[in-house]
């Protein structure tokens, strides 16, 4: 690496760009034979790798698998996804998180049928253009649905990357990132781009693997990693660290009246905008302040506590079964076969729910 303080790819040297080369002609090869057989890797239609792209963002290969499937077998096409209501999409989506992904989904559909006639844009600026696509996800959709050299830089490919050129660069940094872009697109064949950027991906998924010790004597790079070669693999990729995550305690009610239980719709700002939610409370209460809360009481017991970590806040929660003899006006009351059908609840929920 050059110390350089200059943009773009004047932050490589020209070894530095013939390395890379011979890395991505070596990963093609490997991953010829090393694939993993993958639903969205058996298809060229875009719009199923966009599904897939979507759902893998935060989300583990194998969780997504059976997502993927459910949804293009209910809104197999982007007309489908536009037509949809909010609720279905949500409902899909359900358990997977990061929930506006999937509101940004149908959005996106929906300009694909308004401004591109309803077929799916074929160039990185316009896919780069549709709601919920930053550069990464235009980048893999661009290079595995159409083959176009338009590298996908995530915390993967930096990994990989900066153990491959032993670049103590921050990979959190944007710049790190747009370097590291403008140098892939600058050695990115002009066929087999797909395979390319997936062979990044595996290699980082499956190899040079984020958490624990990369397995470097199954690696097709050992030989040119300069990592490898100087004994710093273990020191990349350099991250600066995040801000630690703050702690929220609430409690939260299973509310019930004969056969039915209480939803409220939470706010359309903020975390889980818009979702559906179990009544909660901020704080751990005291089961004296609970008897508070609510009148005609048939039992109020406690079923548990579960703490559910989001990316920038966890939750700790307490969770009270509450028999009422009267539905209170607050909150939408549905039977438990209604709230399975047609509401999205999210997982950090789940816990309570099940124990209905
Ligand atoms: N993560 C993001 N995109 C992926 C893909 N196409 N295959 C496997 N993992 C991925």
């Amino acid at each position: 690496m050059k110390q350089t303080k200059e943009k773009d790819i004047t932050a490589y040297s020209k070894e530095d760009l013939e390395l890379t080369e011979e890395v991505l002609q070596k990963l093609l090869l490997w991953y010829q034979s090393a694939r993993r057989d993958l639903p969205w890797r058996k298809t060229k239609d875009p719009y199923c790798i966009w599904i897939s792209e979507i759902m893998l963002q935060q989300t583990r290969v194998e969780a997504v698998k059976e997502y993927y499937h459910r949804f293009l077998k209910v809104l197999p096409t982007v007309s489908h996804l536009a037509e949809a209501s909010e609720e279905t999409v949500l409902k899909l989506w359900e358990g997977l998180g990061y929930y506006s992904r999937a509101r940004n989904l149908k959005k996106a559909a929906q300009q694909i049928i308004s401004e591109h006639n309803g077929e799916f844009p074929r160039n990185f600026d316009a896919i780069r253009k549709l709601s919920g696509i930053g550069d990464y996800t235009a980048g893999s959709i661009s290079s595995i649905a159409f083959d176009l050299p338009t590298p996908a830089v995530d915390g993967n490919v930096l990994r990989v990357m900066s153990r491959v050129l032993n670049d103590f660069s921050d990979i959190t940094l944007t710049k790190t990132k747009k370097d590291m872009t403008a140098l892939l697109s600058l050695v990115y064949p002009q066929k087999q781009c797909g395979d390319v950027t997936q062979s990044l991906m595996e290699l980082g998924a499956m190899v040079c693997i984020p958490n624990g010790q990369p397995k470097c004597e199954e690696c097709p790079l050992t030989d040119c990693c300069r990592a490898k070669q100087e004994g710093t693999v273990e020191q990349l990729p350099v991250k600066t660290e995040k801000a630690k995550r703050k702690t929220q305690k609430k409690t939260v009610f299973l509310l019930q009246c004969g056969e039915e239980y209480a939803l409220r719709k939470r706010t359309e700002k903020g975390l889980l905008s818009g979702m559906w939610e179990l009544p909660n409370c901020e704080g751990i209460f005291t089961e004296k302040q609970i008897a508070s809360l609510f009148s005609n009481v048939l039992l109020a017991e406690k079923i548990g506590s579960y703490r559910h970590i989001f990316t920038h806040i966890e939750w700790e929660m307490e969770c009270y079964r509450i028999i009422i003899a009267e539905k209170l006006p607050d909150y939408v009351w549905e039977t438990e076969a209604t709230i399975k059908e047609k509401y999205a609840l999210p997982a950090a929920f789940r816990p309570f729910w099940e124990k209905r």
